[in-house]
């Protein structure tokens, strides 16, 4: 298997993770999956066929250049501290929001009103790591239904603070399936996290094209 393409990683494969790791099988790249059990890793690869492969998660982070984080924000923590040396020099995406469940059957925000996901995992990178803030904007359902979309894609938005990784990134969402747009640095990352403006929770409500966005901003 080989697209000559940066190789992704995605770690974790509840319903952002498998749905992240089917896209980029659809879009022609190639994935290496990595969970808290091998077995789900080995049992996604096999369904998705043969740009798609199983390591253990130190492993898949070797391997990788991009490394897609789809765990939750706590345990995103814990993994960027885990494997603080594997993760020198890749590319990390963050697609956490930081909610917990409320007890009523919706979710509450779990840090500050005004903080980020983006801006607390930036603080915990290990060297020479780059952090994106992407690839969850919309919902697990929304990011399957709406991949690949004609004749207009829907728009990913992301953000990060390094510059020289925007095409790596944009091949990244595009080869989801979207169209990738870049808010700008990871102090931004409120807007497109869970009740941000740019969120599908949040202001902006649904999946949008790029023509759409326009009406709307
Ligand atoms: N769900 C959504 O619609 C949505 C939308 C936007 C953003 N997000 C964000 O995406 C992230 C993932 O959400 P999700 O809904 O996909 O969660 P999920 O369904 O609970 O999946 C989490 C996955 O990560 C694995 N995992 C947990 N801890 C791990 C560790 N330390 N090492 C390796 N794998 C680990 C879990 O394995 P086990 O099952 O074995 O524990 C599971 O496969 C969260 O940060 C969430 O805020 C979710």
């Amino acid at each position: 298997m080989s697209t000559n393409k940066p190789k992704v990683a995605v770690i974790g494969l509840g319903n952002i993770g498998k749905v992240v790791a089917s896209n980029l099988v659809k879009g022609n790249r190639e994935v290496i999956l990595a969970s808290n059990k091998f077995e789900d890793a080995k049992a996604l690869a096999q369904q998705l066929g043969r740009l798609a492969k199983a390591a253990e998660v130190a492993a898949a982070i070797k391997e990788a250049e991009i490394v897609v984080l789809a765990v939750w924000f706590s345990s995103i923590q814990e993994l960027l501290v885990k494997y603080a040396t594997e993760l020198q020099g890749k590319i990390v995406i963050d697609p956490s929001n930081p909610i917990a469940p409320d007890g009523k059957g919706g979710f509450t925000k779990i840090i500050g009103s005004d903080e980020s996901a983006g801006q607390v995992i930036s603080s915990l990178l290990p060297n020479g790591a780059k952090l994106v803030k992407a690839l969850g904007t919309l919902g697990a359902g929304s990011l399957a239904s709406s991949a690949f979309q004609k004749p207009e894609s829907v728009v990913l938005f992301y953000a990060t603070d390094d510059n020289s990784i925007n095409s790596q990134i944009e091949g990244l969402i595009k080869d989801n399936g979207f169209e990738p747009v870049r808010i700008g640095g990871i102090e931004q990352s409120i807007r497109i996290e869970v009740f941000g403006e740019l969120h599908e929770f949040g202001a902006l409500g649904k999946p949008v094209t790029r023509a759409e966005l326009k009406q709307i901003a």
